[in-house]
């Protein structure tokens, strides 16, 4: 069968992380995508944080699977012609990289424009155009930063603290992989194409609208009752830091389950569901709960909370925290053991669902990755190797009518 978006032709003209991560997910779902990549060097992640000598680095493997790879030099004459030409025969074209370097290279977008009036522009910054930041390179956390989920997460006694989740990266390239779609389905009406930008901030921000929304109802009664300073601690004017707290109208905390002392992540994630506390009550053995005034409704619990968590935590001493999940579940607790990556990369589930899967890699071996987490009833992605530096260069330029000879000279010359 053929996949969704075959016949659709992406020249990846991206690095790191966050490019990378849109490119592949739009390969996944079967465009034609090519890498273009600087003679020599290519992707900077190849060789970041190797863990084989002198083979590409799973960080680089992980984001750039079923793609193709053309090195090419755009900085030269013969290189611009190379890539020209290439514009005039893709769909779409995306970039990340650091901000004027695409004007400095003299692909400007009315320059692309010129080029391919069909061409679909997707381009990656730290920070919106006409941001006085704008002109700033942007990693992932300088993005968790400048994105509002630095200062809202962590404890309350603690600094600003950022996420092991790519939300700066990885999920600026989902945002863009949005947009160039819907580009597409612009593009199928109107004839035309068109730059879709995405800035690391506001992909950051747009996963933390709840806490734009406490900034709102902060200022409008001047207390957060599902944060754990309330009732007793104090609020300033500005959403607090509030551990791992809920985010919602469900309070919730990391528990601490059987064997906590040795293994750090022998926690639960707890939820009160305000609908299921009779239930709940019952599951930790507190029945009672359920009918006294001083535990029955989510305004009388929550002065409590904290003992409340540290009575569950007593019913927990002697379970591990896959065994209280298996009463908590039965309960309609909202839960879950709090998984180490070594129990994720093992997990006969993700493994069986393909979010987690293994590719066989002529010269890696096999190694794992993350598989598409968005299921299709019609197909399901199929997770190839990535491709090594310039791996298709000479197939690209055959089919673009370049001789032997002529790849050759470009090679002597470094131009790919
Ligand atoms: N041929 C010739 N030159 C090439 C090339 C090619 N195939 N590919 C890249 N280059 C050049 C660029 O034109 C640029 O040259 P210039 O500085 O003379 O204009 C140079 O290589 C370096 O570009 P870049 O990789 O963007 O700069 P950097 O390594 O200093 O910065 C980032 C890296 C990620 C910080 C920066 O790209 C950035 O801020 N990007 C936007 C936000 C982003 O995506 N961040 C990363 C999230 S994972």
């Amino acid at each position: 069968m053929a996949l969704p978006l075959e016949g659709i032709k992406i020249i990846d003209f991206t690095g790191v992380q966050a490019g990378p991560a849109c490119t592949q997910l739009l390969a996944w779902f079967g465009a034609d995508v090519l890498k273009v990549e600087r003679p020599g060097v290519g992707d900077i992640t190849r060789r970041q944080l190797r863990d084989v000598p002198n083979l590409d680095a799973l960080y680089f493997t992980m984001l750039n699977s079923n793609k193709k790879s053309l090195t090419l030099d755009t900085k030269t004459p013969e290189g611009k012609a190379i890539m020209e030409q290439l514009i005039r025969e893709a769909d779409v074209l995306v970039e990340n990289f650091a901000p004027g370097a695409m004007d400095r290279m003299g692909f400007t977008w009315e320059r692309l424009q010129e080029l391919n009036p069909r061409l679909i522009f997707g381009s990656i910054k730290g920070f919106s155009e006409g941001h006085p930041y704008a002109d700033l390179k942007v990693y992932e956390n300088v993005a968790q930063c400048a994105g509002g989920a630095a200062s809202t997460t962590g404890f309350w006694d603690g600094p600003p603290t950022v996420s092991a989740a790519a939300l700066g990266d990885s999920n600026t390239g989902m945002h863009l992989a949005i947009g160039i779609l819907t580009a597409v389905i612009a593009r199928q009406k109107t004839g035309r194409g068109q730059k879709v930008s995405v800035s690391m901030q506001d992909a950051v921000l747009n996963l933390c609208r709840v806490k734009l929304r406490d900034q709102e109802r902060l200022e409008h009664v001047g207390y957060l009752e599902e944060y754990p300073q309330y009732p007793n601690g104090t609020f300033t004017d500005t959403v607090p830091r509030g551990g791992n707290a809920g985010g919602g109208g469900q309070p919730g905390w990391i528990l601490k389950c059987k064997g906590w002392q040795e293994d750090p992540n022998a926690y639960i994630y707890f939820t009160i569901q305000e609908q299921n506390w009779a239930r709940t009550c019952e599951a930790v053995g507190k029945p009672q709960w359920a009918q006294d005034p001083d535990y029955a409704t989510p305004r009388a619990r929550q002065p409590r909370l904290f003992d409340i968590f540290a009575e569950v935590e007593k019913w927990l001493a002697d379970k591990t925290k896959f065994e209280a999940v298996e009463v908590l579940r039965k309960f309609g607790v909202p839960c879950a053991p709090v998984l180490s990556m070594k129990e994720i990369a093992y997990d006969p589930a993700l493994r069986a669902s393909g979010s987690i899967v293994e590719v066989d890699e002529e010269l890696r071996g096999k190694y794992l990755t993350v598989g598409s987490p968005i299921k299709f009833s019609d197909f399901k992605p199929v997770i190839t190797g990535a491709p090594l530096l310039g791996e298709h260069t000479e197939e690209v330029l055959g089919r673009m009518g370049y001789s032997a000879e002529q790849i050759a000279k470009l090679r002597a010359n470094k131009v790919v």
